[in-house]
């Protein structure tokens, strides 16, 4: 099942697209008459989708260097992507009415150690750090997209962003290579 939705989600969207275009009308409170137990879920799952993408943005924001070149590019890209995602996910929590979980600094924390650790370490454990988490991402992703009973809207953002983790492991593998 992950598998196939990796790859129905991957050609539905255009990845080329880093930050989606959002207008005033795309807004609106969400949640109205469902039941506790799907707001519950709901809940839980922005929470976890709320704290991933602030780990992701923090680990490649420390994973750039002063250096300017293609490696850099793509990570500065990668990093406003994360940013995105992570627009995405505050604004889904307050539209249900929810708030962004406070134990998301841990997230931070984990976020810098992985990424400033990578970059000490050097490109190959750039591109090795950002293909292991961006795995963990879109199985998780995956399970989240399965288990809970989203609105068509908030589940269409959630696929579009998994297919941007998936177009992350493909860059970073493809570097990885010429490394
Ligand atoms: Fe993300
Ligand atoms: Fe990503």
């Amino acid at each position: 099942m992950a598998e196939q939705q990796k790859t129905a989600t991957k050609t539905k969207y255009d990845i080329s697209i880093i930050r989606p275009e959002m207008r005033a009308d795309d807004f609106k409170m969400r949640g109205e008459g469902f039941a506790p137990e799907r707001l519950r879920a709901i809940k839980k799952g922005l929470h976890a989708l709320h704290t991933l993408e602030l780990m992701a943005q923090t680990i490649y924001k420390f994973q750039i260097t002063r250096q300017k070149n293609e490696v850099n590019r793509q990570l500065v890209a990668a990093m406003c992507n994360e940013m995105g995602h992570y627009q995405d996910f505050q604004v889904k929590l307050y539209e249900f009415g929810f708030k962004p979980s406070i134990l998301r600094a841990a997230f931070w924390m984990v976020g810098f150690v992985f990424g400033f650790g990578s970059r000490v370490l050097g490109p190959k454990w750039i591109f090795k750090t950002g293909i292991w988490v961006e795995s963990k991402a879109v199985h998780h992703y995956a399970e989240l997209l399965e288990t809970i009973e989203w609105d068509d809207e908030t589940r269409q953002v959630i696929e579009k962003d998994q297919a941007d983790e998936d177009g992350h492991i493909e860059r970073w593998k493809k570097l990885l290579e010429s490394a």
